[in-house]
């Protein structure tokens, strides 16, 4: 039996009904923010977890409230920032849909903190799992469909789309594809970076590919013959030593399929010794794509994981507007759900602006928080123009899909 004998808040929950449990009354305690009833409640061992019949928890009502005290107690007491309400949205879904900055901050901080420590552990258990065989096993050896901007697997899963085009655009424009110089894209799809590229004649090409239809397609349409083009076969986890041996890129671009975020971090581990002093590297931002807040916690831990390597981060904000469903005909699922497609480019960090850094105060330990800052702001302005309606029932890793 649940003690409800001092149910501070048991008249707002169930006057005429059961006396409410010590979860009902948790949870409404922390929509109103009391902190020491909440305490009093975690003393007593409410379930930190609960969600009620619509999958609200006690930490989406503090965050809703922007109750900061109460958020941090829920959080140190082992509630998941990342559980969802049943419409998709997740507590940090619920501070920015209120505008309470720094609840939003917080559990940013938190969840980024917790994801890099829970990343460890997931590394050394897919290190077990894919010893023998890539994630992506299945997908390399399915039928692939060319349809006109579409290129579909099996299941009809969307590989790559024609709506992406304007981003692929901008990114052969960042990523060092208008230096004229030595550029590398990992993954081909419908070609459109690499054709981007090319326009911007780069001394050298080199594109890698994992995929037998998609490479047959390549050499069909006479990429092999295409000025400073080298196609490499194969994942780029098979073909690194040839890779390694021909860096630096003076461009490098990273966009594959059925991967997790745990092969592009593999990817950037080789970054420092692949990329040119002055290169730039940029990738497809397609992390959590149909929970904002989940792909904020990305977009910063990615800036946290490179900032370990020298490389800082800026996110680019581009308007991608709502996709029709026309746009999602003959595709069997949706996989882009917002407004704004945050277009990363990495660099190296300046070794004197580093310097700078660590004089600064405050500035330890948070090297790319900046970037990631932006990504907040424009993320809170895709969220006022709807994107929080169309949020989904991601879970963060590891079962989120780079893209598609
Ligand atoms: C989303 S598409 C790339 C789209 C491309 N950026 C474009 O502009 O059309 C992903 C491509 O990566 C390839 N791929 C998947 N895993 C790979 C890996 N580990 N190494 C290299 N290529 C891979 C897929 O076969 C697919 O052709």
């Amino acid at each position: 039996m649940t003690d409800t004998s001092k149910a501070k808040y048991g008249e707002s929950i169930g006057a005429d009904g059961p006396p409410p449990s010590l979860e009902q009354q948790l949870l409404a305690a922390a929509a109103a923010g009391d902190a020491d009833e909440v305490a009093r409640l975690i003393e007593l061992e409410a379930d930190v977890d609960y969600q009620d019949e619509d999958g609200v928890s006690p930490l989406m009502k503090a965050a809703e409230g922007g109750h900061i005290v109460v958020l941090s107690a829920l959080l140190q007491s082992g509630a998941p920032w990342n559980a969802q309400d049943k419409h998709g949205y997740c507590a940090g879904e619920y501070a920015m849909g209120s505008g309470h900055q720094e609840a939003v901050d917080l559990l940013l901080d938190f969840a980024v903190q917790v994801e890099l420590v829970l990343g460890a552990l997931e590394r050394y258990i897919c290190d077990m799992i894919y010893m023998y065989a890539a994630p992506n096993s299945g997908y390399l050896t399915q039928k692939l469909v060319y349809r006109g901007e579409q290129l579909l697997d099996a299941d009809g899963e969307a590989v790559m789309m024609g709506w992406e085009r304007p981003l692929m655009v901008r990114h052969a424009e960042r990523d060092g594809g208008g230096g004229g110089g030595r550029v590398l894209n990992v993954g081909f799809g419908l070609g459109i970076v690499d054709t981007e590229i090319q326009s911007h004649k780069p001394e050298r090409h080199t594109i890698v590919e994992a995929h037998p239809d998609v490479y047959e397609h390549m050499v069909r349409k006479g990429w092999a013959e295409r000025p400073g083009v080298r196609i490499l076969k194969g994942r780029w986890q098979d073909v690194l030593p040839e890779l390694l041996a021909e860096a630096p890129y003076d461009g490098i671009f990273f966009d594959t399929y059925g991967e997790y975020y745990e092969e592009m971090r593999d990817f950037h581990i080789h970054l420092p010794r692949l990329l040119a002093r002055d290169g730039v590297y940029s990738f497809f931002n397609g992390l959590a794509s149909d929970n904002i807040f989940f792909h904020m916690v990305y977009c910063r831990l990615i800036s946290l994981e490179l900032a370990s390597k020298g490389l800082t981060v800026e996110y680019e904000p581009l308007a991608v507007g709502s996709l029709g469903d026309e746009v999602w005909q003959g595709v069997r699922s949706k996989y882009w759900h917002f407004e704004t497609y945050f277009l990363p480019r990495v660099t190296r960090v300046d070794p004197l602006d580093a310097v700078e850094e660590e004089g600064d105060e405050g500035g330890e330990g948070r090297p790319c928080v900046e970037e990631a800052g932006g990504v907040t702001a424009a993320a809170d302005e895709t969220m006022a123009a709807g994107g929080r309606g169309e949020a989904g029932v991601a879970a963060l890793a590891p079962d989120d899909q780079l893209q598609q």
